[in-house]
């Protein structure tokens, strides 16, 4: 059966200056894919061409409601137990993250309640954090491991991701982030601990819990030339790789990353020039993460403008995490990438669907076109425009349609 969305608004996002606005449009869905769509009126002729018989589509009317791609959340670390409102606290009182984090707190806390934890109460947490992304409208997550850091726990984490996805049926990306922070076993020997991260990783890999690798990339994190040794891991496996670069610092983690062809560098508020540069010839997307500027209450702004004027695309993710980012709502970023980064609405919106989708290297969808997945939301607002605007409790999805 093919399924036919009538009476829909759609913001196809196809040419991507523009929404890509069709009113009183249709979307024929057949076989999870995008099989038609366009003017209501275009349908009778359509539906012939195509060969279908009237009663093999099955008519669901949208009354007027718009159709957008599905969100993509392609930054996530959501496969972890416990909080960090203590560290909050802290931060409050005039601690920095940094110091926080090189006192043995930050992510350490949170990988030593990880590790301590059962697999039930992994997923279970992890799947309460999906369905609230799902509620704002998303279908792809990216999840990253890093709050394990043994070779156990780390494979542990990418398989609840994996179970995520096949629980709630939408698509999870894996990503390998044991260069997260250095584990108490390892302590003051993070050469040791690179080496262990690159002789796990054809390990995860061969069972399939490997799509990308990523590494923080940070003065709190490891050098250039340790985040070198596990790109170069993940070279040796075909595997795509991303980076946390220049959040706190600018250490020039975005230009290796490029030098190595990567799909996406993530937060970049100390991004310089060349590193702008190298991204651009790389083709890799520039990923900004309102919630974790907001939540460390940063004052130095990404390169945004800089970004534009060299044509680097720019994605929105949630960063959801415990430490930087304790956010469940992506229309949340939306509004704060307008906010604090001036992104247009529609640069925040794309940058949380097509972009996204790029971040990823996924081509099947983040627009709606013939041929992409079918991952829809549908919304109870007139102009995608509104999307972005409201802050918090607007609840404006109507229904996820994931294929
Ligand atoms: O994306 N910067 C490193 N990783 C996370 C924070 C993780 C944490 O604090 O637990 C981030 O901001
Ligand atoms: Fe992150």
């Amino acid at each position: 059966m093919s399924t036919l969305y009538t009476h829909a608004k759609l913001a196809t996002l196809a040419p991507t200056s523009d929404w890509g606005l069709l009113d009183n449009a249709a979307l024929l869905v057949q076989n999870s894919r995008i099989a038609w769509l366009g003017a209501m009126a275009d349908w009778p002729a359509s539906r012939i061409a195509l060969g279908l018989q009237a009663d093999a589509v099955l008519e669901v009317d949208m009354q007027g409601r718009l159709i957008t791609p599905a969100l993509i959340d392609c930054h996530t670390h959501l496969v972890y137990v416990g909080n960090r409102a203590n560290e909050f606290e802290m931060r409050l009182q005039g601690a920095t993250y940094e110091e926080i984090a090189r006192a043995g707190g930050g992510i350490k806390s949170t990988v030593a309640a990880t590790r301590a934890a059962n697999d039930e109460q992994l997923l279970q947490s992890a799947l309460i954090r999906a369905k609230s992304l799902m509620a704002e409208g998303v279908a792809t997550i990216e999840i990253k491991s890093g709050y394990g850091l043994s070779e156990l726990d780390e494979a542990r984490s990418l398989r609840i991701a994996r179970k995520v996805g096949q629980a709630l049926g939408i698509t999870v990306k894996t990503t390998y982030l044991a260069a997260h922070a250095l584990p108490p076993e390892f302590a003051d020997r993070p050469d040791d601990y690179i080496s262990a991260v690159c002789e796990w990783l054809p390990r995860l890999h061969s069972e399939g819990l490997v799509d990308a690798v990523d590494a923080f990339c940070e003065g709190i994190g490891f050098s250039t030339a340790q985040t070198r040794r596990v790109f170069e891991a993940a070279k040796a496996l075909g595997l795509p790789v991303k980076l946390h670069a220049e959040q706190l610092s600018d250490l020039g983690g975005s230009a290796l990353a490029a030098s190595f062809g990567a799909m996406s560098c993530d937060h970049l508020e100390h991004l310089s020039a060349s590193g702008i540069a190298a991204m651009k010839s790389a083709g890799t997307v520039a990923v900004l993460l309102p919630g974790a500027y907001y939540f460390l209450r940063e004052t130095k702004l990404p390169p945004i403008q800089a970004l534009r004027d060299a044509g680097v695309p720019i994605a929105i993710a949630t960063d959801h995490n415990p430490g930087s980012s304790p956010t469940l709502s992506p229309l949340l970023m939306l509004s704060m990438a307008c906010t604090f980064f001036k992104l247009t609405p529609l640069e925040a919106f794309a940058g949380m669907t097509l972009q996204a989708s790029r971040a990823l290297g996924l081509q099947d969808r983040g627009t709606l076109a013939v041929g992409q997945r079918a991952d829809l939301a549908v919304w109870n607002v007139d102009h995608p425009n509104q999307l972005c605007y409201p802050f918090g409790g607007s609840h404006p999805l109507y229904q996820l349609i994931a294929s």
